[in-house]
């Protein structure tokens, strides 16, 4: 079975990247980390990469909007090849994808979103099911393709909602169990539960 190699890309502050090295360091998963990327140029997953001495690199978008463009695709793709990436891990990667990634890494390319979907896709999803009033949401991992959000779901994580919840508060309980469904779905991955295909949909 060919070993995994990760490439997680992220916009934020990283404590997605984080629970997958703790996973790796405390011996429950058994992958590499082999290159992390993020379009902003002060965000803290690139620190937390490079406090643990991965490698990193920041690329920025020619596009100003929430959409990669096609170039900045193509670098990435570049990158995460010459480092032998076998996955792709979205963790808080605030760019969607539509072009020459998606095709390199055709069922190769997961995502972890804060809601249970397919209810509440896009931003702020912790907000919208706040806003909804509902009792229960959660995170998925999902296989990325070109519907944002949309892919087949590998795996859910459910969160409750208590009365007087903060927005704050939901997002951090959700992260809580974000830190435990990626690395147990990656962990299926580096053992060969969950096969890399290509979906249907992509
Ligand atoms: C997570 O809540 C994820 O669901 C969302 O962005 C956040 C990333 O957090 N898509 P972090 O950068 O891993 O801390």
């Amino acid at each position: 079975m060919q070993r995994i190699i990760i490439g997680v890309l992220g916009s934020g502050k990283g404590s997605n990247l984080q629970a997958i090295l703790e996973a790796i360091e405390d011996g429950s998963l058994d992958l590499d980390v082999g290159m992390v990327i993020s379009d902003k140029a002060d965000a803290g997953i690139l620190e937390v990469a490079r406090s643990r001495g991965i490698p990193q690199i920041h690329i920025s978008s020619e596009s100003s909007g929430t959409r990669l463009d096609n170039e900045t695709e193509e670098k990435i793709t570049a990158e995460l090849t010459k480092a032998n990436v076998n996955l792709v891990v979205l963790a808080g990667f605030m760019k969607i994808l539509q072009g020459p990634l998606i095709d390199a890494f055709q069922g190769r390319i997961i995502n972890i979103h804060p809601s249970l979907l397919p209810k509440y896709p896009g931003l702020e999803a912790w907000k919208q099911a706040l806003d909804a009033g509902e009792t229960v949401t959660g995170c998925t991992v999902h296989h990325v393709t070109r519907e944002v959000d949309g892919g087949p779901v590998i795996a859910q994580g459910e969160v409750d909602i208590f009365p007087g919840d903060t927005p704050e508060a939901l997002h951090s309980r959700i992260q809580r169990a974000e830190h435990i469904l990626l690395p147990m779905v990656l962990g299926a991955f580096a053992r060969g539960e969950v096969t890399i295909t290509k979906p249907a949909s992509v």
